[in-house]
């Protein structure tokens, strides 16, 4: 076997395992199965009685959903019979129902006109009493179930429909006057620090007095730091309603203010009687709501009034109309809940087959790196540095890979073994253990260390994540065996005696070269799986009452990569590394992470990034092989929650990945595609490597140099390198000599 072969490293049996199963079978699934393959709410407003009295009302709602809201159990008529007293039974009973079913559940509404008790209208309370009974409202009620309600509407309907200013004939406004909105959103955040806080209102979803109205309430809470961190839309629609224009331009404005967006009481009442066109033309309405909502990146959720025809408050509101909702009376799925269904899975339907055709490429514009958010040219190193890097940092920080903690500083680390005669006494060998937090019982990572002989300065070093233990890198008994996960069962494990030397790195070569080995297994640092992030450091970093990651929190990629920093610092400290001096390497998705580390630490003095493909090097904006579908799909947890938004739209990505390359600027990175790699899609690796050419030279660095795609096995090798190698998703010994070729030329210089 020639030398290449043998040191051809294949992970596919590792990516069979871990994608998901076909296609199939999408037909029968419920709406919650169809959303959740889409990182998407869908949900319903629940009746308490029938939700109490029948059965097929409770199963549905937890099959169908993943999220609820009550329709009157959170209001005031309901929670509080008296001012001293509360009735927590419903609530209680669908927070429990919403936990137990897996479900996220909406807190409607702690401030409303309607629906609040005669104690309190006529009970002849001062100012100071209403703010005192408002905060001991929400403190309590808020508090009870810190952590479990996912959003809240704070505010309902507090703006006039026709001067699109605050409401003031309101209880809450004439009691208070206008301070009600900043109390009650304090109030809240005060009791669940933890919980989205919402305003809510009708016809406001397009353009218009009301919505500019909401528009300017929100702007103004905003500008004065008051907590809010939603809109929601109740969207109580006349069939025939169709999505407009307007309602993007109006959540592109709230989302320009940091706010997100729900719909949150969808109904399309019909005027009766309902005929099968007026059903198909529901459904439309439907269609256009969900398409919305999945294409608006701000939009996290869908909500109807209710879910069956049988109890909607239409017919009781609006008289003459009625069938509003996705169920007819008898709990049979209209024409509307099949066009949620259809849109919802269109996605997955799109997926296959991926485009391997360049005349289907389509066109694209991509982000151009050296222009300012506001417009401005970047025009100089300092610009760049002190203004552009960090807007395109945030943007990969809340869209793409969510944003990474700081470091804790008390870390400490542990050598616990130190050979300094192995490989025929041509190097040291040394492990040591990184705690990834203060706590010694708490996660942490092995680093593997061969350290070349004889050299009497620090050395620069080649630092790899390597994906099943660091036994696998060679064959030396001495190597601990990693704790690695079993990707079908989940559970931790010993790797094997036999895995030892499996990756076959070749160490004695990077050690003839001047460089010192590092290594550390991915598996320490976060399981690569979806919900492995329950068993890494993630959790312990969550605000108080948070129980999941929220959508702009890191993803494993981010994880991974803060276990490459964590490392690094405990280099700074050994004195045989020169830490100035280090390169990361990384593979396929770990090619990914070692992109995204080399972004966001500049301690990093080099980035080698072998077939990183989509979400990695390859141009988002270029439909070729793999897409941000796929990834959203298969391995949503890599990334932050935000990045699936952008699933089936690449363009509305406000980056692309020339601009995490040019993040390394001015530093020196090299991206490795293969030849019969064509998911990774190596052009669009090497166009993103070209696109990011104008930051490196604005930075004094050098670009590739061209815009034409090199041969196979012709490396362009400039500060920026690139090459295409003969053979396919792997690293091979080819692309080891270029890597030490690339280091010789940029680390060695100093
Ligand atoms: C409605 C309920 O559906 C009815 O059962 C109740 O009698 C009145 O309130 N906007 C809102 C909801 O925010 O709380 C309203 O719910 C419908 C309009």
């Amino acid at each position: 076997m020639s030398n290449c072969r043998r040191l051809v490293i294949s992970f596919l049996p590792l990516f069979v395992a871990l994608l998901p199963c076909g296609m199939s079978g999408t037909q029968n699934q419920p709406l919650r199965a169809s959303a959740e393959q889409r990182g998407f709410f869908i949900g319903a407003a629940v009746a308490v009685s029938p939700f109490r009295n029948e059965p097929i009302y409770r199963e549905t709602l937890g099959r169908e959903f993943n999220i609820i809201v009550a329709e009157n159990a959170f209001k005031w008529d309901s929670v509080r019979p008296s001012r001293t007293t509360f009735n927590f039974r419903d609530t209680d009973a669908l927070v429990d129902f919403a936990q137990a079913s897996n479900m996220k559940i909406r807190g409607h509404t702690l401030v409303w006109h309607n629906q609040i008790p005669g104690w309190l209208t006529n009970g002849n309370f001062s100012r100071d009493e209403v703010i005192a009974i408002l905060r001991e409202h929400i403190l309590t009620f808020v508090g009870r179930y810190k952590g479990r309600v996912w959003a809240w509407d704070v505010v309902n309907e507090a703006v006039d429909d026709s001067t699109g200013g605050l409401r003031t004939g309101s209880f809450w406004y004439q009691k208070i006057g206008p301070d009600y909105l900043r109390l009650a959103f304090e109030f809240a955040r005060e009791a669940d620090p933890g919980a989205k806080l919402y305003y809510n209102d009708y016809s406001s979803e397009g353009l218009n007095t009301k919505s500019n109205g909401v528009f300017n309430l929100v702007s103004s809470l905003k500008s004065q730091g008051i907590p809010i961190d939603g809109v929601g839309w109740q969207m109580h629609q006349v069939n025939g309603f169709r999505m407009q224009p307007a309602n993007r331009t109006n959540a592109k404005r709230l989302a320009e203010l940091g706010l997100e967006i729900s719909i949150t009481e969808m109904d399309v009442r019909i005027n009766l009687p309902t005929t099968p066109e007026k059903l198909a033309e529901q459904a439309q309405a439907y269609r256009d709501a969900i398409n919305f909502c999945l294409t608006e990146p701000n939009c996290k959720a869908l909500l109807m009034w209710g879910f069956t025809d049988k109890y909607s408050w239409i017919p009781a509101f609006f008289s003459g109309f009625g069938d509003a909702l996705i169920y007819d009376m008898s709990y049979q799925p209209k024409p509307a809940y099949f066009a949620l269904k259809e849109v919802l899975e269109q996605g997955r339907q799109q997926r296959s087959p991926a485009n391997y055709d360049e005349s289907k490429v389509g066109a694209y514009t991509l982000p151009d790196p050296l222009i300012l958010n506001d417009g401005k040219p970047v025009r100089t190193a300092t610009d760049w540095t002190k203004r552009r890097r960090p807007e395109i940092l945030e943007l990969f920080e809340a869209k793409v890979y969510g944003r990474s903690p700081q470091p804790p500083k008390d870390i400490s680390y542990e050598v616990f073994d130190l050979d300094e005669h192995v490989l025929d006494g041509k190097a040291i060998r040394k492990q040591v253990t990184i705690h990834l937090s203060p706590k010694k019982d708490g996660p942490k990572e092995d680093l593997l260390m061969y350290l070349p002989t004889g050299s009497r300065k620090p050395v620069p070093m080649i630092l790899s994540l390597n994906f099943s233990g660091n036994q696998a890198a060679t064959a030396d008994p001495r190597i601990k065996l990693a704790t690695v996960w079993n990707p079908r069962t989940h559970e931790k494990q010993q790797a094997s005696e036999q895995s030892r030397g499996r990756a076959q790195d070749p160490i004695e070569k990077i050690l003839a070269r001047g460089y010192a080995f590092g290594t550390i297994c991915y598996q320490d640092i976060e399981p690569d799986f979806k919900g492995g992030y329950v068993h890494g450091i993630r959790p312990p970093l969550f605000k108080p009452g948070q129980t999941e990651p929220a959508p702009d929190d890191w993803g494993a990629i981010g994880v991974w990569s803060y276990g490459l920093g964590r490392a690094l610092d405990y280099l700074e400290k050994d004195k045989d590394i020169d830490s100035k001096r280090v390169a990361i390497m990384g593979h396929s998705r770990l090619g990914k992470t070692v992109l995204w580390a080399g972004a966001m630490d500049r301690r990093f003095a080099m980035v080698l990034s072998s077939c990183s493909g989509e979400g990695g090097a390859s141009l988002a904006r270029r439909n070729y092989g793999e897409t941000i579908r796929n990834l959203a799909d298969a391995f949503p947890y890599w990334f932050c929650a935000n990045f699936a938004k952008y699933a089936d739209h690449a363009d509305q990505l406000p980056v692309d990945m020339h601009e995490l390359i040019a993040l390394i600027a001015p530093r020196p990175v090299y991206v490795t595609g293969g030849e019969t790699d064509r998911w990774a899609d190596p052009k669009g690796e090497f166009l993103a490597c070209v696109a990011a050419g104008p930051v490196y030279r604005l930075l004094g660095a050098q670009d590739l140099g061209t815009d034409q795609m090199p041969a196979l096995d012709q490396p362009i090798m400039q500060t920026i390198a690139y090459h295409i190698h003969t053979g396919g998703h792997a690293v091979t010994a080819f692309d080891w000599d270029q890597f030490l070729t690339f280091a010789d030329k940029h680390l060695r210089a100093h």
